[in-house]
């Protein structure tokens, strides 16, 4: 799946397709230097000094395309890019992702992509010649939000152990859903709740993981019960341009929303995330409820992916000075 180095650093590769290509060291590694970079991110100024950075979105996106774009600006580097690649790349005249990843890949030192199917990080990673960094696959995986998610969790809790975890929403169709689940199964004795209408439940190839390898879960409908006893509550949208047809989408929408009320029964030191964008699942006025860091892990993103981005470029290109 990815290529990796002999070196001591066994926890980097080439290329950043999934969270199953990470160990604890990785994350705890990369949660280190995301704090440093945090609390003085102009020491890392000079890090893609002279580096070319593709960004290819062939799905919209606000977070992950600007805080990427973000943070390699802040760290020196250039970028170049498509608006929307569907319609003004190629892609448009049937060129492949293999042919259009080749011939982008001579000309930059990293890709950054987004696309609408699954398994188009592994096909692209195949082919590119420079290193390749998930930023959402279809329904499959989107690695770099559940880093981000990961230490946002790390930040408030001061561990990724022993949580009892809820996800709420579309888990059949989000990529965050199975990152994350896939990321924090990593780490011991975690829970799992997950709640979400019957036609969205979590995939069975996820249930199937989660078995094996003896992590403790529980599917139901009842959000409000599990409320109480929720550590780390994070909400999804029901992904309205991945269901096959609008009646399907209407038995889902709308069928779990945290309201105040329902946030106020979580634990005081409860969290509660989002990757967002956020439709109805939140009611508006809990942005005001000290359990609320969804905006907050938007931001830590742009710091998690400067570490990632600094991380990759040491182990691909050379260490930079900057530590
Ligand atoms: N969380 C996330 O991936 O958001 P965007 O689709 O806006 O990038």
């Amino acid at each position: 799946m990815t290529t990796q180095k002999n070196n001591k650093n066994h926890f980097l590769h080439k290329h950043i397709i999934d969270v199953n290509q990470f160990d604890k060291n990785f994350v705890l590694e990369l949660l280190k230097l995301t704090n440093k970079i945090k609390s003085n991110p102009k020491k890392y100024k000079n890090t893609l000094k002279d580096k070319i950075v593709a960004m290819i979105f062939y799905e919209a996106s606000t977070r992950t395309r600007f805080s990427f774009e973000s943070a390699v600006y802040r760290l020196g580097g250039n970028i170049i890019t498509t608006e929307n690649a569907r319609e003004f790349s190629s892609a448009s005249k049937g060129e492949t992702i293999e042919d259009s990843i080749k011939v982008i890949a001579t000309f930059v030192d990293f890709i950054i992509l987004r696309h609408f199917e699954d398994d188009s990080s592994e096909r692209a990673c195949a082919i590119s010649k420079v290193p390749l960094i998930n930023a959402g696959a279809g329904k499959n995986q989107h690695p770099t939000q559940a880093l981000l998610d990961v230490y946002t969790i790390y930040d408030k809790f001061g561990k990724l152990e022993n949580l009892k975890i809820t996800i709420v929403g579309d888990l059949l169709r989000g990529r965050t859903v199975n990152s994350l689940i896939f990321l924090l199964s990593k780490f011991k004795h975690n829970e799992f709740y997950f709640v979400s209408p019957k036609n969205s439940k979590l995939k069975k190839e996820v249930l199937k993981y989660l078995k094996k390898n003896n992590i403790k879960y529980t599917e139901t409908e009842n959000l409000q019960k599990i409320l109480p006893k929720t550590d780390v509550l994070y909400m999804t949208r029901i992904q309205k341009e991945r269901f096959e047809n609008i009646k399907e989408y209407k038995k889902a929408e709308n069928k779990f929303i945290l309201d105040q009320k329902g946030a106020n029964t979580m634990p005081k030191n409860a969290i509660i995330m989002h990757p967002l964008p956020r439709v109805e699942e939140i009611s508006k006025e809990v942005d005001n409820n000290k359990r609320a860091v969804y905006f907050e892990q938007v931001e830590n993103g742009l710091y998690v992916r400067m570490a990632l981005l600094k991380l990759l470029n040491d182990y691909n290109y050379g260490r930079t000075k900057n530590k």
